[in-house]
């Protein structure tokens, strides 16, 4: 029996999608034997499945590829929201990728990506398509599973960040901001900054208080410390800003003329405690570059249970780490929700036990 599988990468890129697209691959020739199994490359993510755009790809296109950074298909953002609306271009994007999934021939579809990702995912599933979903993000705030591939590697690039960040804060007796990515969760804060060794840790599960945040620098400043490292996650917010709306959020942070709340936070300190601070903003090479050693094995080992789902025929799922099992969930348990820091996660504890503030 011939398998013909279509792979896409969807979304904002991470370190270990073309491992996880390899450890696909190279599990299905593997199970399948090379000449069962035709691999079509889709590019951009939906961009290309709504598109057309897709290749029939070589067995040799994945060797060489486990420690390579991006993906080899390339990806674009498609907005869920907009995925089901006709715009001006006229293109019904249900209807193409559908179409296009049969004028490929296709078998099934991998999906790798986060949660917009898993959202469409899920539609196309629902539409009948024999879908199975990889959970690809830095953020790691994938509903059902307990990591994600590209995850751990952002970690160690941004708690690299952190530890360059000591020096020069001590140096010059400074407060030292990094503001990490992370839009809605804290994961990747929460986790560098506790490598790094943050002082004050600002995720967007826990509202910071700036008063708080001030008192825990004045408080170093007290025992004799000179300088502070202030992990802030690029989507926290305070107490106020807690209960305003998304919207009356952007609106108010625009009026104020502030980009980012990392600057905010970092004037604040600085004219709170009279203590000079600094922004480092390591942005995308969070994203950027190779996968670590954790997430080529994660990669390898969630392409390897993709495999197996697809020689199982079993389809609208995503493959997940639950403990120390490799596993898979139902598209329709996990689509359309967020994983998120609990107040009272045992890191958070942790942090706060050997006196981190959270602002809170
Ligand atoms: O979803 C992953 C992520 O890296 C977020 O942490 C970040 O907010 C966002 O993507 C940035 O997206 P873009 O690359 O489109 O600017």
């Amino acid at each position: 029996m011939k398998r013909r599988i279509g792979i896409l990468t969807s979304g904002g890129d991470c370190p270990g999608l073309n491992a996880t697209i390899r450890g696909v691959a190279k599990a299905c020739y593997e199970r399948f034997g090379e000449d069962n199994v035709e691999i079509v490359g889709i590019s951009n993510g939906y961009y290309g499945l709504i598109n057309n755009l897709c290749k029939d790809m070589a067995p040799s296109a994945f060797s060489g590829i486990l420690t390579q950074g991006g993906t080899i298909f390339g990806t674009k953002r498609q907005p869920f929201k907009m995925m089901q609306v006709i715009g001006d271009d006229n293109v019904d994007k249900v209807k193409n990728m559908k179409e296009t999934y049969k004028k490929q021939k296709l078998d099934c579809l991998l999906t790798l990506g986060g949660n917009g990702t898993h959202k469409t995912s899920k539609l196309l599933a629902d539409e009948g398509l024999n879908v199975i979903g990889l959970p690809k993000t830095i953020d790691n705030d994938i509903y059902g599973t307990d990591v994600t591939f590209g995850f751990h590697t952002a970690v160690d690039i941004a708690t690299e960040a952190i530890d360059r960040l000591h020096t020069t804060a001590a140096s010059h007796s400074r407060i030292l901001l990094c503001e990490i990515m992370g839009n809605k969760a804290g994961w990747l804060t929460l986790n560098a900054g506790l490598a790094g060794g943050a002082d004050i840790i600002l995720i967007p599960e826990i509202p910071y208080d700036i008063d708080k945040v001030c008192d825990a620098v004045m408080q170093r400043t007290a025992s004799g410390k000179t300088f502070s490292i202030v992990a802030v996650a690029e989507g926290c917010f305070d107490t106020t800003e807690a209960k305003m709306k998304k919207k009356e959020r952007a609106k108010k942070r625009a009026e104020a003329g502030m980009t980012t709340a990392t600057n905010r936070i970092a004037a604040q300190i600085q004219a709170n405690t009279g203590v000079e601070a600094r922004v480092c903003v390591p942005g995308h090479m969070l994203r950027g570059g190779a996968p670590s050693a954790y997430d080529r094995v994660l990669a390898t080992q969630f392409g390897v249970h993709a495999a197996w789902l697809i020689a199982q025929e079993k389809y609208g799922r995503t493959v997940a780490k639950i403990g120390n099992k490799i596993t898979s969930n139902k598209l329709d348990d996990i689509a359309g929700k967020t994983k998120f820091v609990d107040v009272d996660n045992h890191l958070v504890i942790a942090a706060k036990d050997i006196g981190v503030s959270f602002g809170d």
